[in-house]
């Protein structure tokens, strides 16, 4: 994942900005660069490979700036190339950029129908030239960078420097971290507070579609909608960096807010993302056409990732899906059939249970395949093949973004499976990665309207027992969502396929025990609210998550209603709704006062039976 840094100092910064990136090393990358103002110019050096490369290349030619930019970049469109390494350029101005420009392609056409000419395979060149153009208008640096970024879709942070302002810096986030850092030398910009600990003595976090300008004496905030706003500056504490909770109360809200930026990487490592066709980073090492079968397990969350992925693996790879909870599989002494794979799910790795039942099906002759977070776990090093799930360390014991990123790899999975066996075409194949590849700016959309969810939280909170219900994959992650709400809570909730509803749970209902109704614009939505009408039915306490459609539909008196955009939709849906079920059980665990990280009696890894 690329890492953003930029200096405003008092001497040559290219020093700082290397110190900076290799703090950044961490979040991998495979070329680097920086540029620097040289007499008012421009002027960057850029080297494929490991940091070191620059590091020659700066030593042959040094750079006096007093102000630049850096990055370490991890590529997604084109390959790790010097011309693909950013600092990119545009007349005047140059850029980098962490995340993904999702309408880099009309944009680059249309730049280059004006005349712009590009020097790289990269979606970030276009940031580049359309500040160039607004400089070339006549515009401020600063209206440069605002009307460009109302042209951008995606989640991405940016820094820029440009030509002859030697006092001048802008930054801006939208779905992917960045931070402002003030020391004794100067200010800075970081992705993170770990790339700004040896600089800055305090900090401060940009909110999501903000953007800054720096100066030496001055910093300003300005919010998506362009506003003057102030935001907390913090003191950066040695040693915070990685653990650090940044401008959230707790690790969980950070980590569920991370998910924009880790759902975006995760996918520009599955993906090749200029082509729009998923591109796995291994190979299978057998003939996907032979496969008799995927068998899947985990526990909790990771299992919930399992539940939805079947939906996919069957309709994209035509292919029948077994998956049961770890502890329960590894005893059931199932038969599994010759040329099947193993797929177990893991946040950590070290799940005692889903070892042992992948270690079960490797006795068993099993393909195997391991989705993991921790890359040097148990699971992934006993495993045959490994996918990881770039989420980045988790610390809230409930698990939120390793669990997007596992749909995620599985979503990648299922459309390559498609793909290998002949059920996908080209064309189907790149409308569902389309599809993938706008959840991380709709996740940071969703994220943007919190107190929805808070006002709803705060009536859950008052709840003894909650149902969730939904269909297809809403109906695991309704189960995710009681998960959620029970862990940090410890309000009894159940989730279930909204189907169902008849055959039991019809019973609960009462105006006293919350509903809760995931609905998003898919096939089954006709019949998820003919569902929710049972339950108004019966004077229910109705809540709804879902599009404006989803609620005309409905023509129910709700209790509640969190909107998502309509244009969260289809299959993968569930990938942006699961942020809303995070969010709910996080704000009523907050109003109830619980320990939210770390609730009672739970363990973030359970290394025994
Ligand atoms: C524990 C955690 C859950 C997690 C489960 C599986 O119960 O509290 O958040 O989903 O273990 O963990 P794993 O590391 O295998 O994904």
């Amino acid at each position: 994942m690329c890492g953003i840094v930029g200096v405003l100092g008092n001497g040559p910064v290219a020093g700082q900005l290397v110190e900076a990136l290799k703090r950044l090393e961490y979040r991998g990358y495979d070329s680097a660069g920086v540029a620097t103002l040289e007499q008012g110019r421009i002027t960057r050096v850029r080297a494929s490979g490991k940091l070191k490369n620059l590091e020659e290349k700066l030593a042959l030619h040094p750079l006096a700036g007093a102000i630049g930019i850096g990055h370490t970049r991890w590529a997604t469109h084109g390959k790790p190339t010097e011309l693909n390494a950013h600092p990119h350029a545009g007349a005047k101005v140059a850029v980098v950029h962490n995340g993904i420009i999702e309408n880099f392609r009309e944009l680059r056409e249309e730049l280059q129908a004006r005349g712009a000419s590009f020097a790289s395979e990269t979606d970030s060149e276009v940031v580049a030239h359309l500040v160039a153009e607004g400089l070339a208008r006549g515009e401020a640096p600063s209206t440069a960078v605002a009307s460009a970024l109302r042209r951008l879709k995606g989640a991405f942070a940016l820094a820029f420097l440009f030509e002859g302002e030697e006092d001048l810096l802008i930054g801006a986030r939208r779905g992917s971290p960045l931070a402002v850092g003030w020391g004794n030398e100067g200010v800075y910009l970081g992705s993170d507070a770990l790339a700004l600990a040896p600089f800055a003595h305090t900090i401060s976090y940009l909110d999501e579609g903000d953007w800054v300008v720096l100066r030496r004496v001055e910093v300003q905030f300005h919010d998506a909608d362009d506003k003057r706003v102030d935001r907390r500056r913090q003191p950066l504490l040695a040693g915070s960096f990685l653990v650090d909770k940044g401008n959230f109360r707790h690790f969980m809200a950070k980590e569920i807010h991370e998910q924009p930026e880790v759902v975006g990487r995760t996918l520009a490592h599955y993906l090749d993302l200029a082509e729009g066709v998923v591109n796995l980073p291994f190979d299978f090492g057998f003939d996907p056409k032979s496969l008799s079968r995927i068998t899947i397990s985990a526990c909790g969350t990771a299992f919930y990732a399992g539940l939805a992925a079947r939906y996919w693996l069957e309709r994209f790879a035509h292919l029948s899906v077994d998956i049961d909870i770890a502890s329960e599989f590894r005893y059931r002494d199932p038969p599994l059939l010759e040329n099947g794979l193993m797929v177990v799910v893991s946040q950590s790795g070290e799940t005692a249970d889903t070892l042992a039942a992948l270690r079960y099906a490797r006795a068993q002759g099993q393909h195997t395949l391991a989705i993991v977070n921790v890359e040097t776990s148990t699971i992934a090093r006993e495993s045959e093949l490994v996918a990881k799930t770039l989420a980045g360390p988790e610390i809230g014991v409930a698990s939120t973004k390793a669990f997007t990123c596992q749909l995620i790899v599985f979503a990648c999975l299922a459309i390559a499976l498609g793909r290998a066996r002949n059920v996908l075409s080209i064309e189907q194949e790149r409308e569902l990665v389309s599809q993938l590849i706008a959840a991380p700016a709709q996740m940071a959309e969703t994220l943007s309207d919190e107190r929805q969810v808070e006002t709803v939280a705060r009536d859950v909170a008052r709840a003894e027992s909650v149902l969730y219900l939904g269909r297809g994959p809403a109906f695991p992650l309704a189960m995710e969502g009681a998960l959620k709400l029970k862990e940090l809570s410890y309000i009894h909730a159940e989730g279930y396929a909204a189907g169902e509803l008849k055959h039991g749970p019809i019973a609960l209902i009462d105006y006293a025990m919350p509903v809760i109704v995931l609905a998003p614009p898919d096939a089954s939505l006709e019949k998820t609210v003919s569902n929710l009408q049972e339950v108004a039915a019966r004077g229910g306490h109705l809540i709804l998550i879902g599009s404006r459609t989803a609620h005309t539909a409905a023509a129910a008196p709700l209790a509640g209603f969190i909107e998502l955009s309509e244009q969260v939709s289809g299959p993968f849906a569930i990938v942006v709704y699961a942020v809303i079920i995070q969010l709910l059980a996080y704000h009523v665990a907050v109003f109830m006062g619980k320990d939210v990280d770390q609730p009672r009696n739970l363990a973030k890894s359970v290394t025994v039976e």
